[in-house]
């Protein structure tokens, strides 16, 4: 896509990857996404922030024939989606600069054999002049990696936030103009990317509300020019403000879990509570990191496989431990044929969640009466422990 101009001379370079269905091997793009870069073009020197993924490699240089020259290139993330085309443009552009802070410095050198000698360390706060513009680094850290920083140009009161606001769409909208899908994306990518270092995002949050910035142009995604859209959700995603909400991953083989998550469902929902159940073998993992969000209670629901929980149960219990979402609550629900050790398995996978244990019931076969009751049982304890929890916001 041909550069756009965002404020005057300040151009957003957007690669759309419309087809892009996977992230990091890892985080499924059902909306693909973008890598954006900007070109400011200041009096007395030009400078790029960010580039690209490696695979726009002749879409993204083709977008400099007009340039005649470029004298620092900023590297505000070192991960290859906006770093990757760094090397290709200190080649086209053999006088220009890299721009990086130490900890950026050897992840560039190491992942991606940048020259040490082109790199100009920055420390945080400094500033660069590009003669009526001035570029000025606030050091951002864990969003997404240690040397992650911002860039903030006060003479635009526009900030550069590389991962930090960033969203998973595939768009050819240059500004957020249908905030909805924005704030689907922007969720789905906080719950995947951001939500593990959210402590962090808080203080990274109350640092740049020292700065006045009426833009924040991120690195995936489309640009916020109305900026508190965005902070707001944060500011949301991050408190400690949880809803009245169950997120209930499950697998069932034979049907028996199946049934207990149908009948706590239903018990839940004439409590009063939301309950979003999913099912494992049909779910897309980042609707799962999405709902984790801001969900007050987690429950899981697992068959035995051998004496284990099964293999994408673990691999839930896995995943929502690491991304340390800010659930209050927890319990394990699950049936076997003639042994099982999975409820146990599950509990323990999960330290990272600083979470009550509601519950934990285990069937052998079918349902039964006594199990049913039981679930009727955890349901009311789930319903008490949201009503009285003064963090669980009451819808
Ligand atoms: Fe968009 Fe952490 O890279």
């Amino acid at each position: 896509m041909h550069p756009r101009e965002i404020k005057p001379g300040i151009e957003a370079i957007c690669n759309v990857h419309w087809e892009r269905r996977l992230f990091d091997a890892l985080i499924p793009l059902p909306e693909g996404t973008s890598y954006n870069a900007y070109l400011i073009r200041g009096t007395k020197a030009t400078a790029l922030i960010d580039s690209g993924d490696p695979v726009f490699r002749d879409e993204f240089l083709r977008q400099f024939e007009d340039v005649p020259a470029i004298d620092y290139v900023v590297s505000q993330h070192s991960e290859q989606d906006h770093s990757g085309l760094i090397p290709a443009v200190l080649q086209r552009f053999p006088d220009a600069k890299l721009v990086c802070n130490d900890k950026a410095s050897d992840l560039l050198i190491t992942h991606l054999a940048v020259p040490a000698e082109r790199i100009q360390i920055v420390s945080d706060g400094e500033q660069l002049s590009l003669g009526n513009k001035t570029l000025q680094f606030i050091f951002t850290p864990w969003v997404h990696w240690p040397e992650t920083m911002c860039t903030y140009i006060p003479e635009d009161k526009c900030l550069f936030s590389c991962d930090l606001f960033g969203s998973h769409l595939a768009t050819s909208d240059l500004f957020v103009r249908d905030p909805a899908q924005v704030y689907e994306g922007a969720k789905r990518y906080f719950g995947e990317i951001m939500m593990p270092f959210r402590s962090v995002i808080v203080r990274n949050l109350e640092k740049l509300s020292e700065y006045d910035f009426n833009m924040i142009a991120p690195s995936h995604g489309p640009v916020y020019d109305q900026p508190e859209f965005i902070l707001e959700a944060y500011r949301d995603w991050t408190s400690p403000k949880v809803r009245n909400t169950v997120v209930l991953p499950y697998i069932s083989m034979h049907g028996s879990t199946e049934m207990m998550v149908k009948h706590l469902t239903d018990a839940l929902v004439a409590r009063g509570v939301s309950v979003q159940p999913f099912d494992l073998t049909v779910t897309d993992v980042g609707k799962l990191a999405m709902a984790l969000v801001d969900a007050a209670t987690l429950i899981v629901g697992t068959p035995t496989v051998q004496i284990g929980p099964h293999p994408a149960v673990h691999y839930a219990a896995y995943l929502a431990n690491y991304l340390k979402p800010k659930v209050k609550y927890a319990a394990v629900i699950g049936s076997f044929g003639w042994a099982s050790k999975a409820i146990d398995q599950i509990v323990a996978l999960i330290p990272n969640l600083k979470v009550e244990i509601l519950g934990t019931i285990l069937q052998k076969g079918l349902p039964d009466a006594e199990t049913l009751l039981k679930l009727d049982a955890l349901a009311e304890s789930v319903a008490l422990k949201h009503r009285d929890d003064p963090d669980v916001l009451k819808d």
